[in-house]
C-alpha cells in the first residue's frame, strides 16, 4: 500500500505518513527483555523498530500503566508482596474468570514498590536475567522515552496503544478513554501525525474516540472476528486499519504448514485501511511447522522467511517480540 494513507471515507482517513512495511516492536523487543519494560522498548528502538507497541490498563486512581492484563501476577513480583497478600482477589474480566492482583485496585503508589518479570520463563529463559530490575512503566513514562530516544537517534519512533479490557473499565468506573486523551495532549501527541496510533479490539471504545481525536484508529481483530465485507464496511465508518490475526493474512493448513494468503489484505487495502498482523514470534512453538528448525520447542525457527510470506502478501506492518530479525527480512525484501 502507499505510504501515503488517506481514503475518501466517513472518518476522512486522516492522512499520514508512515513507514510500510513497518516493524513494531510488540511489547518492546519482548523476545529478548521481560515485555512492556523500559528496557524492551529501548532496546527495540535501538534495534532499528519503527514503533513500539504497548497495552494499557489504569491504576486505582487511574493512571495508565503498559500491562498487557490488569492481573499483576504473571508479570510482576506482586505474589511476593505480603505486604499486600490481602489483595488478591477473584473477578470476571472480558468473560474471563482470573485470581491475582489487579491493577484497578491498586493505586499507582502500590504499583512503584512492584518489579517485572518475564511472563515466559520456559520459552524465554535468557529473559529471566533481567526480572526485578525495573518497575511497571506508566504510559507517561513511555512516552516520555520514545522522545528521547526519538530526538537522540534522528528519527520519529512511533507508538501503537492498545486500550484492554475497555467494557470491563467501563463497567467499573475507570474508563480508559479520558485519560489516554489527557496523556497525548501532555506530550503533544493528539494529532494526525504525531506516530501514536491507537488500537483496541473493543468497536464501542474505538467508535467513542473517533470524533475526538485525530490520531490514526486501529480495529484489531482475532480469529474467528467477522472479516467479510459487511465488517469491513462497518469498521471503516469509525478506523483507519485493521491489527489482525497473522492466521487471518495466512491461515495454516490442517498439517499446520502456511496455506496460501486470504483475501483480506486486498479487501482491506480496497477501503483504505492499513494492515498490521501480529504477532509474529520467532520461537519454533509459535512457528508454522515448516519454519521451524530442529524439534526444541523454545529453539528459533525462521522468522524471517515467515515474515517475508507476510511482505509478500502485501501486509502494511508486522507486529513481532523479534524486531531485528524482521527488520533484517524487510531490508532484504526492498
Ligand atoms: O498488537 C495487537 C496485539 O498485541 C494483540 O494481542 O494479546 O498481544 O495484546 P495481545
Ligand atoms: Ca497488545
Amino acid at each position: 500500500m502507499s505510504v501515503l494513507t488517506a481514503g475518501p471515507t466517513s472518518r476522512s482517513h486522516t492522512a499520514r505518513l508512515a513507514v510500510t512495511p513497518a516493524v513494531v516492536a510488540h511489547r518492546g523487543a519482548s523476545g529478548y527483555r521481560p515485555e512492556h519494560t523500559l528496557d524492551a522498548y529501548r532496546t527495540a528502538i535501538r534495534m532499528g523498530a519503527d514503533a513500539i507497541e504497548l497495552d494499557l490498563v489504569p491504576t486505582a486512581d487511574g493512571v495508565l500503566l503498559a500491562r498487557h492484563e490488569n492481573e499483576l501476577g504473571l508479570t510482576t513480583d506482586v505474589v511476593a508482596r505480603p505486604e499486600l497478600a490481602h489483595r488478591r482477589t477473584t473477578k470476571v474480566v472480558d468473560g474471563e474468570t482470573v485470581t491475582g492482583w489487579f491493577s484497578e485496585d491498586l493505586t499507582l503508589a502500590e504499583v512503584r514498590t512492584l518489579t517485572t518479570r518475564e511472563r515466559r520463563p520456559g520459552l524465554r529463559p535468557g529473559n529471566t536475567l533481567h526480572d526485578g530490575r525495573e518497575g511497571v512503566p506508566t504510559l507517561d513514562e513511555v512516552l516520555a522515552l520514545v522522545a528521547t530516544e526519538s530526538v537522540r537517534r534522528g528519527r520519529a519512533v512511533g507508538v501503537l496503544l492498545e486500550l484492554k479490557s475497555t467494557a470491563y473499565f467501563d463497567g467499573v468506573g475507570l474508563p480508559v478513554d479520558e485519560p489516554l486523551l489527557a496523556a497525548l495532549r501532555r506530550h503533544g501527541l493528539d494529532h494526525a501525525r504525531s506516530g501514536v496510533t491507537l488500537m483496541s479490539f473493543d468497536a464501542v471504545v474505538l467508535r467513542r474516540l473517533a470524533p475526538r481525536t485525530r490520531v490514526p484508529l486501529v480495529q484489531l481483530l482475532d480469529v474467528g472476528d467477522p472479516v467479510d465485507a459487511a465488517a469491513l464496511d462497518a469498521i471503516e465508518e469509525y478506523a483507519d486499519g485493521l491489527g489482525v490475526h497473522q492466521e487471518l493474512v495466512l491461515p495454516r493448513t490442517a498439517e499446520g504448514t502456511l496455506d496460501a494468503p486470504t483475501r483480506l489484505v486486498r479487501d482491506a487495502h480496497r477501503r483504505w485501511l492499513d494492515v498490521h498482523v501480529w504477532t509474529l514470534r520467532a520461537e519454533n512453538h509459535y512457528l508454522p511447522a515448516d519454519f521451524r528448525i530442529g524439534p526444541d520447542p523454545a529453539g528459533l525457527g525462521d522468522l524471517g522467511g515467515y515474515a517475508r510470506a507476510f511482505l509478500d502478501a502485501g501486509v502494511d506492518g508486522l507486529i513481532t517480540d523479534h524486531p531485528d530479525l524482521a527488520l533484517r527480512t524487510v531490508a532484504a525484501a526492498a
